[in-house]
């Protein structure tokens, strides 16, 4: 592999998993917990915010209890030795990237640790509870949502996402269903444009039939053997 020399990575709730947080879809998952329209949409925040701003504020409290595990660990060790161009696009909103020390990080689905505010707009570095409604940082209007994308709204940096796909000679895809767009269309993107596709993941995905390769298994076992092929 030593002719790859861009890589974009897009990783899903399968990566944290190991660290104790919830995926989505699994048994027993956050969508079986909670009804989607009540806690990840507009409108369930326009009918009930307490409840919404509730939600969020215990994810982010669970964050302090958990730690990287070995997957975020070799994909910020990729990111400090690997010369090339990297961008790890991750649909998770917990900081475990950043705290395992990667840096190239881009949160298409927001982050718990950062606040929204409704009137002016600006996205503010956030680590308390909402559900008091706190002032805007920076317009002190009492009016601070949690800045995670929700049904129906446009997950962030998209250009940036499909240029750097663009510009990638290999896509890779960890701990995802493949079940949310349009995270779930990169894989084909990047096929229409030449670029190899690999799939790490416990099973096989939605969407597993597009890569060119997929391995099934732990992401705390298959991504540090990876980036470690890919290093060598
Ligand atoms: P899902 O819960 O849909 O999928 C998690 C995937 O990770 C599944 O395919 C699992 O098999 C796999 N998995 C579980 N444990 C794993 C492990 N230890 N190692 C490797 N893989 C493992 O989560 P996402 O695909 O991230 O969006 O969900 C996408 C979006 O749907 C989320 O960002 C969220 C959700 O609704 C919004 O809230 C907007």
């Amino acid at each position: 592999m030593s002719d790859i020399r861009n890589i974009v990575i897009l990783t899903g709730a399968g990566i944290s998993a190991e660290s104790g947080i919830d995926t989505f879809r699994s048994a027993g998952g956050l969508w079986e917990q909670h009804n989607v329209e009540d806690v990840a949409t507009p409108e369930g925040f326009a009918r009930d915010p307490a409840l919404v701003l509730n939600f969020y504020d215990m994810r982010r409290e669970a964050l302090c209890k958990v730690a990287p595990n070995p997957a975020h660990d070799a994909l910020a060790r990729l990111d400090a030795e690997f010369s090339g161009e990297l961008l790890i696009v991750t649909q998770n909103v917990d900081d475990l990237h950043e705290r395992a020390g990667a840096s190239r990080v881009l949160h298409m689905h927001g982050e718990l640790k950062s606040a929204l505010c409704t009137s002016c707009e600006m996205r503010s570095p956030w680590n308390a509870t909402l559900s008091d409604r706190p002032p805007c940082p920076v317009c002190q209007a009492p009016t601070l949502r949690p800045d995670v994308v929700w049904f129906g709204e446009m997950p962030y940096q998209m250009e940036r996402i499909y240029r750097a796909i663009r510009e990638a000679d290999l896509f890779v895809s960890i701990g995802t269903s493949g079940a949310v767009y349009p995270a779930a269309g990169f894989v084909r993107d990047a096929r229409d444009l030449g670029v190899q596709t690999l799939e790490l993941n416990l099973e096989r995905s939605e969407g597993s039939h597009w890569f060119h390769e997929s391995r099934q298994g732990r992401a705390g076992e298959l991504v540090p053997a990876w980036v470690e092929e890919l290093l060598r």
